[in-house]
């Protein structure tokens, strides 16, 4: 039986592929933010998965405006790295895994979440940056992401976005998928963009540290109430492109404690500002 070892959770800033790509992760500006992510380097070789499950969001990429999936799930045997404007980022392809990736989509539609298949598509820094900062740079000699990735889009780019609420319960179906998927796999599902940040209008540059800190105390003691908060409170609180954090819901519905299991283990858990024009927040929570 597969299972879900372990939820990841992490901004997505793309400036901070650019820094990774042009070797400028030593430089002071950038310096803090990658010292926030030595460990979780160190904690992914140590907890090595066979497959992950990324939630994240597509930036007008894969999907243009004239056709947006509230929820798709990347069946294919590989995805492409995306060409954002300034070319592909210089990272390997990623691996899928259709057979994990078909079950999942088979179950989680059978439990009433209308997921949207998709057997193409190209990856961009919303599902690349999140492995780089976990996975480190892969070397020239063995240029591949560490294990399977499932890419799992989510609309949080044209409203009417999915609530919380729904992405927290759709986490809950996907933890049923996998725990039925009939091969002994660990699998890591990873919640990522965020968190407090809006990027255009009156309020463009907006971070609110308390706004962030406290949903980071939410989302590990009381996802319940995480789930509760409404799409308004995100805009209000955390800008325009806060709404990113309600797929963190996703990752944190698929942990064993909301199924009635122990509550899991903050191994690791890291906040900084700035980054871009981002508040970068970051946590590792084992299931025991
Ligand atoms: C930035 C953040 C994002 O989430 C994004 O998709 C693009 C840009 C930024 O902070 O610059
Ligand atoms: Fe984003």
């Amino acid at each position: 039986m597969a299972k879900i070892t372990a939820s990841v959770y992490t901004s997505h800033v793309p400036a901070i592929g650019a820094a990774i790509d042009l070797g400028k992760t030593h430089e002071p500006y950038w310096q803090p933010v990658f010292k926030g992510y030595e460990f979780s380097k160190q904690w992914m070789k140590d907890n090595k998965p066979d497959v992950i499950f990324l939630v994240y969001n597509d930036h007008a990429t894969a999907f243009s405006l004239e056709m947006i999936p509230t929820f798709a799930i990347g069946t294919a045997a590989e995805f492409t790295p995306a060409d954002e404007g300034w070319g592909p980022r210089p990272v390997p392809k990623v691996i899928g895994h259709p057979e994990l990736a078909s079950h999942i989509a088979q179950s989680v539609i059978q439990q009433d979440f209308d997921l949207t298949i998709v057997n193409k598509m190209d990856v961009d820094h919303g599902l690349t940056v999140p492995l780089s900062l976990m996975c480190g740079q892969p070397s020239k000699t063995n240029f591949a992401w560490p294990c399977p990735v499932i890419p799992f889009a989510v609309n949080v780019v044209q409203y009417p976005v999915p609530s919380g609420q729904r992405c927290f319960n759709l986490g809950k179906a996907i933890r049923k998928a996998v725990e039925s998927f009939d091969q002994d796999l660990k699998v890591q599902i990873w919640g990522t963009g965020g968190m407090s940040h809006q990027l255009q209008g009156p309020r463009a540059g907006l971070i609110n540290k308390e706004f962030d800190n406290a949903f980071l105390d939410k989302l590990i003691a009381d996802p319940t109430a995480a789930a509760a908060i409404p799409h308004i409170d995100y805009v209000r609180e955390a800008g325009s492109e806060g709404i990113e954090l309600v797929m963190w819901l996703i990752a944190r519905g698929a942990m064993s404690d909301v199924a009635g299991g122990p509550a899991p283990r903050v191994a690791h858990r890291f906040y900084h500002v700035p980054a871009s024009n981002t508040a970068v927040g970051h946590l590792i929570l084992e299931n025991r």
